[in-house]
């Protein structure tokens, strides 16, 4: 095994270098304080592993992306979401009859306690549907206390079918409410994402049918939004877990975490700021802002942590928005305005020279919007989708024997030791 020597004040501290089945090698650091006296630094964890994972790989550099090996864009292609989600939940793709039988399960999981319906009357009917998601799917943990036993494997994957089956439900009627329509019961002979499309625009009153071109490029949005390694929202799902809170109470961290601008929130920020720049000939003045520090405007759906090369969600978003909107024959020159920003910024130096590419948020926006949804609405469905990811890392890690209560330490700066002063002597 290799090993690697850190030096601290003259002090050595040896300590072994692990392999992954591919990616860069993580030198073991468990034992540094113990034997050294001090921590590492890294706020964003930029240079930091936090756990050992087996279900997503991302290789920033060379634009690749793959669950459980099988890379993003033949999944996009040639999967649907509930073959990807049972793939990242059980580590293979499924057998036919392993498919019929999970949709199955997770189709009987739809429906949401009656109750909850009272829930949602306590909001405001102009509420963000992401406020609205981060107090429903918490609350699911009060009419599910069956499944919060985490140390139980069974109740552990009742709950994850519960989370990932339920999300559209919640999602959909959060979107009702906010328009003032009647919630739709889940209608289980469709499929997950067409039962989605349907409680979200059919009404009581007539059949809804659902159009093939917009489930398809639904599900492909879900594909796309299914798991990311070790984001923010995911390491705030790993992190709650970590304490042995219940997957209800950690997903809902993970949503509040996922609605920042810097994550998921981004899809309704770069639509938002699309429609700002409304036409080509203000490219120059937004990109102009956009790399102006003095000014916080950043272009949204535009850059990443992780990829410095091209964001391969980005790619397949990028053609599917053309696809989509030419089959549903809408010209909306938003899809215009996001081109010739994406040609302009990679034309430019500063987005050449800091690695600035379009993100998966950059396209998706134009897609969803010619499906219908309200911006409001774009990063509820990330979250929606991004449940079979977290479900699936939060399991992961319950699983793993070398699992540890999450706890980073700091570098102290405030004010050393000192005595209290009474009131009146100060
Ligand atoms: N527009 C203008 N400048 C940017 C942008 C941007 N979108 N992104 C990064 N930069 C600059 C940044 O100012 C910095 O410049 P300098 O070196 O001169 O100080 C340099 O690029 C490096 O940026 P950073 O903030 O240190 O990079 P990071 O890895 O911490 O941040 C990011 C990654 C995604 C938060 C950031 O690129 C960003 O804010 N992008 C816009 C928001 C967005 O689209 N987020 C969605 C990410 S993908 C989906 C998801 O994660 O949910």
């Amino acid at each position: 095994m290799a090993e690697s020597t850190i030096s601290v004040d003259g002090k050595e501290f040896k300590t072994p270098v692990l392999s992954g089945s591919t990616g860069p090698d993580v030198i073991d650091i468990r034992k540094l304080y113990g034997q050294t006296g001090v921590f590492t630094y890294d706020p964003g964890f930029t240079s930091t592993a936090s756990c050992e994972s087996g279900l997503t790989y991302i290789d920033g550099d060379a634009g690749v992306l793959l669950h459980r090996g099988y890379p993003i864009d033949q999944l996009a292609e040639k999967s649907s979401f509930m073959e990807v989600a049972y793939l990242l939940l059980n580590g293979e793709l499924p057998s036919s009859d392993e498919y019929q039988k999970f949709t199955k399960t997770i189709t009987r999981h739809t429906m949401v306690h009656e109750q909850l319906a009272t829930f949602f009357r306590g909001f405001r009917r102009d509420a963000h549907p992401m406020a609205i998601m981060c107090g429903v799917v918490g609350a699911l943990s009060a009419f599910y206390p069956d499944s919060t036993n985490i140390n139980d494997p069974v109740e552990r994957t009742i709950s994850m079918h519960r989370l990932i089956a339920k999300m559209p439900t919640l999602a959909a009627m959060a979107y009702k409410y906010s328009i003032g329509q009647p919630f739709l019961f889940p209608d289980n002979s469709l499929s997950y994402t067409g039962n989605f499309l349907r409680m979200t625009f059919g009404v009581p009153a007539e059949d809804y049918v659902v159009d093939p071109v917009i489930e398809s490029a639904m599900d492909k949005i879900f594909i796309l939004h299914a798991d990311h390694e070790q984001n923010a929202s995911t390491s705030t799902v790993r992190l709650a877990g970590s304490s042995g809170a219940n997957p209800f109470a950690c997903v809902a961290a993970g949503i509040a975490t996922l609605w920042g601008p810097a994550h998921g929130g981004a899809n309704e920020a770069a639509l938002n700021m699309l429609r700002e720049i409304g036409t080509p000939d203000r490219i120059p003045e937004f990109i102009a802002r956009a790399k102006n520090k003095d000014d916080p405007f950043r272009l949204m759906g535009f850059g990443h942590r992780v990829y410095k090369n091209f964001d391969p969600r980005a790619k397949v978003l990028s053609v599917a928005a053309t696809e989509v909107l030419d089959k549903l024959g809408i010209s909306d020159p938003v899809l215009d305005t996001a081109r010739e920003l994406e040609q302009f910024a990679l034309k430019d130096d500063y987005f050449i020279e800091r690695k600035l590419y379009p993100n998966v948020d950059f396209y998706s926006g134009v897609i969803l919007s010619a499906i219908g949804f309200p911006t409001s609405m774009f990063t509820a469905l990330f979250a929606l989708a991004r449940t079979v990811g977290w479900v699936a890392q939060w399991n992961e890690m319950i699983a793993d024997p070398e699992q540890k209560i999450g706890r980073p330490r700091q570098l102290y700066t405030g004010p050393t030791q000192r005595d209290y002063v009474a009131l009146e002597n100060r």
